[in-house]
């Protein structure tokens, strides 16, 4: 397997938004297999006119700053090119929702890192659980993830237990095992970049198996009880931003990120929705903002 985690250009790519104290949220909506032209370009050119209504709704400092509000659509392969164009300045950040590992050659419908750094894609989704069920290994998924980091993609690397994991009381114990053999570099960071202290340009996604399109979102215990946990795993790769999946929506966006070690959140279902993805980034920023009171108060 390569490591490609040495590789300059993708370390500076992911540091630059990532910094060293990634403070602001990140809320990215995952498409999954929805989306044809007509309804597609509605959706985006909705979000980009909330956007331009709604200064709450458009991130500052286009991902270069380390305390706003970061926007992503990920929507599938065949919109990417059109949802780059809609899109034109609005400074929503585009992924894919996978990538091949090998760089091109004889692989038949798949899509590699290249052609999406190509497309104008800054993020790919990674290991997410659907992709698992159909048969993925996280051996398959770490080849993907040095693959994405070759082209200067930031990963978003899904784990989750499923409920039987969880009603057996093995759920961080799934987690670390998903993480560890997730990653192309070791969890100590030792691999990470010539043994710097330069963070992992990558992100990470909680989703448990059965909160995910379910109407049924993990409690705020759980999620923190979790992200606590992933913040201790990855902590020699310094500060990576952790997002939380499985039925977000308006409703309970903003408890969720309202938690200590919550970077932000990645939406499904809800994201097909301008009005509904709307709110849920307002209520990032709505939680940043009720932060950063805090903090000038304090
Ligand atoms: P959901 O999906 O928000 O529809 O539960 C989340 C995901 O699969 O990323």
């Amino acid at each position: 397997m390569t490591n490609s985690f040495t590789n300059a250009s993708a370390k500076d790519a992911g540091a630059a938004w990532l910094g060293g104290e990634f403070a602001g949220k990140l809320v990215v909506g995952n498409w999954k297999m929805n989306g044809l032209a007509t309804d597609a370009k509605a959706l985006v050119q909705a979000l980009v006119a909330q956007g331009a209504g709604d200064k709450s709704l458009a991130p500052q400092g286009q991902g270069q700053g380390q305390s706003d509000v970061q926007l992503a659509i990920c929507p599938p392969f065949t919109l990417l090119n059109p949802v780059r164009q809609w899109l034109g300045a609005a400074p929503l950040w585009l992924g894919a929702q996978d990538c091949h590992a090998e760089e091109k050659g004889a692989f038949t419908g798949n899509i590699s890192a290249a052609m999406l750094r190509d497309a104008g894609c800054q993020l790919c989704i990674l290991g997410h659980s659907e992709r698992r069920q159909a048969g993925e290994s996280s051996p398959q998924i770490a080849e993907k993830l040095a693959a994405a980091l070759r082209h200067q993609l930031i990963p978003i690397l899904c784990i989750g237990e499923t409920l039987a994991e969880r009603q057996a009381g093995q759920t961080l114990a799934v987690l670390a095992e998903q993480l560890a053999s997730s990653l192309p570099f070791p969890l100590e960071g030792s691999g990470n970049s010539g043994g710097g202290a330069t963070p992992a340009p990558i992100v990470l996604a909680y989703e448990p198996v059965w909160a995910i399109g379910t109407g049924l979102s993990a409690t705020l215990d759980q999620i923190a009880e979790v992200h606590q946990f992933l913040r201790q795993q990855t902590a020699a790769l310094g500060h990576v931003p952790l997002l939380y999946g499985g039925s977000v929506k308006a409703s309970n966006a903003a408890e969720i990120m309202a938690l200590g070690d919550v970077d932000g959140v990645l939406v499904g279902g809800a994201s097909l929705n301008a009005e509904d993805f709307g709110q849920i980034a307002v209520a990032a920023s709505t939680v940043l903002a009720g932060r950063s009171v805090s903090t000038a108060a304090a």
